[in-house]
């Protein structure tokens, strides 16, 4: 490889991202997106790096990756995937293999979620023919309460797959607990939550498994990519199988003979010797990272703590400008003993209030706030899941309440104080409008 080139190519990078990507948003005159990449010459510079090295597959970054990521959440084992969605679902198909014995989930068994899920936080469940049982959640925490969780729990549970929502911890210690005495397994979904906190321990690190998102949205981005982590060795072994085709052999991309017997493995009916690269003991997927995603993200790891820091800043001052329209709206809060990684400034419309959702986030957008709502709302009101047999555990009240009152706007590092008081104006705006009874969802 000629290094004089390559240093010469990076070299240029810093030049060619500081011309092309340095935009700032500017009050009231950018779109202000609910969340978005932030990036430096860094991430490029790994990008056209690892685009360099031409591995494609996973490789040097991606060990890389992984290690940083299962430090900073303080767990054993960490292994990326192509999407927080398919770590989802490795996370829960892990838990199938037979490997476990009795303690492997099966077709039929009930699996709790909260109804106001992410739909890949869901599906996996659906998708293996285990049964939903969903609770509801609490406003303005906008998870469930570990008391409503467990008291969902019957002698057919496996387990309790929730994600932090929003960045805001649910009370995981408690329901690591319990899931612990009585051999449940707890799927930590932290897709929108990496470097929250619950009693000063980061999420990720309660469960028996736990995921991440590194789609733009999220704390940190590689454009697509996720991770699955556990402090389990056999589970950490189960997720990697299912993650590369579900084959027995656990080398590495390049590697020939990790096990040091590829050629002396007699498993099933196969002949001795079959080569353990071949050999496959899951009914698996293909869901790797490649390298040129993880070099992203490696260099995303080294922002990744000013990231949280700026997002609970932006969060706070979001709080201390908007709480005067308290009359009108929930405002957001942490959980008791958790310091959330925010991933947005959450906020329902109180019952009477003048004005619907509808005015409120059309008149936000037409003024260049751009907002989100709740993920899926009340998921059983959604189209696609219209056929599926929910078990639902008592009422769907808050859900409902989510579906139709809740949305949020942005809180990620690209906002700045100027922007919160643009957004602060507007709210202001709206607000005197729809109170002289000129807003309507027609008139906006
Ligand atoms: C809670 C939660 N889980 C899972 C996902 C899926 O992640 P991805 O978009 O990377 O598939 C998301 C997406 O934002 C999410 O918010």
């Amino acid at each position: 490889m000629s290094n004089h080139l390559r240093e010469e190519i990076l070299s240029l990078v810093k030049k060619y991202h500081d011309e092309n990507f340095n935009k700032v948003l500017i009050a009231g005159e950018s779109y202000i997106p609910p969340s978005g990449k932030v990036f430096g010459f860094e991430e490029v510079r790994n990008l056209v790096d690892a685009s360099l090295d031409f591995w494609l597959t996973e490789g040097r970054f991606n060990e890389q990756f992984e290690k940083e990521l299962a430090e900073f959440i303080s767990v054993n084992f960490c292994a990326t995937v192509n999407s927080g969605s398919s770590a989802n679902l490795l996370a829960f198909y892990a838990l199938t293999s037979r490997e476990f014995g009795s303690r492997a989930i099966k077709k039929g068994d009930e699996i709790i979620e909260v109804a106001t899920c992410f739909p890949t936080t869901l599906n996996p469940v659906l998708q293996f023919g285990c049964i939903p049982v969903l609770v509801d959640v609490e406003i303005p925490a906008y998870n469930a309460s570990a008391k409503n969780v467990l008291s969902a729990v019957t002698d057919k549970t496996k387990a309790i797959f929730l994600a932090h929502t929003l960045g805001n911890p649910y009370e995981v210690e408690e329901i690591a607990k319990f899931c612990k005495e009585k051999g449940i397994w707890l799927i930590e979904d932290c897709c929108d939550a990496l470097g929250a906190e619950y009693g000063g321990k980061r999420v990720g690190s309660f469960g028996d498994v736990a995921t991440l998102s590194f789609y733009p949205a999220h704390q940190i981005t590689c454009g697509e990519g996720g991770a699955v982590l556990t402090n389990n060795a056999l589970l950490n072994k189960m997720v990697r199988s299912f993650r590369d085709w579900g084959r027995d052999c656990w080398c590495a991309p390049g590697n020939e003979n990790t096990c040091g017997i590829r050629f002396n493995w007699q498993l099933g009916t196969l002949p001795r010797g079959y080569d353990h690269k071949y050999i496959y003991s899951h009914i698996g997927f293909n869901l790797k990272m490649t390298d040129l995603q993880a070099s992203v993200g490696l260099a995303q790891m080294q922002r990744v703590g000013g990231f949280i820091k700026k997002r609970r800043e932006n969060h706070n001052l979001l709080i201390e400008y908007l709480k005067k329209y308290e009359d009108y709206f929930i405002m957001p809060e942490a959980t008791e003993n958790s310091n959330p990684s925010w991933f947005g400034f959450v906020i329902t419309i109180k019952d009477g209030a003048p004005f619907t959702r509808t005015d409120l986030i059309r008149y936000l957008e037409n003024h260049k706030i751009g907002t989100r709502l709740l993920f899926a709302g009340n998921i059983t009101r959604q189209p696609a899941y219209k056929d599926i047999e929910f078990i639902v555990h008592d009422k769907l009240v808050n859900a409902d309440k989510v579906m139709n009152d809740t949305f949020w706007i942005g809180c990620y590092p690209a906002i700045n104080e100027d922007i919160i008081k643009y957004v602060s104006k507007t709210f202001e705006e709206f607000i005197s409008l729809s109170e002289k009874g000129i807003i309507n969802a027609k008139a906006n």
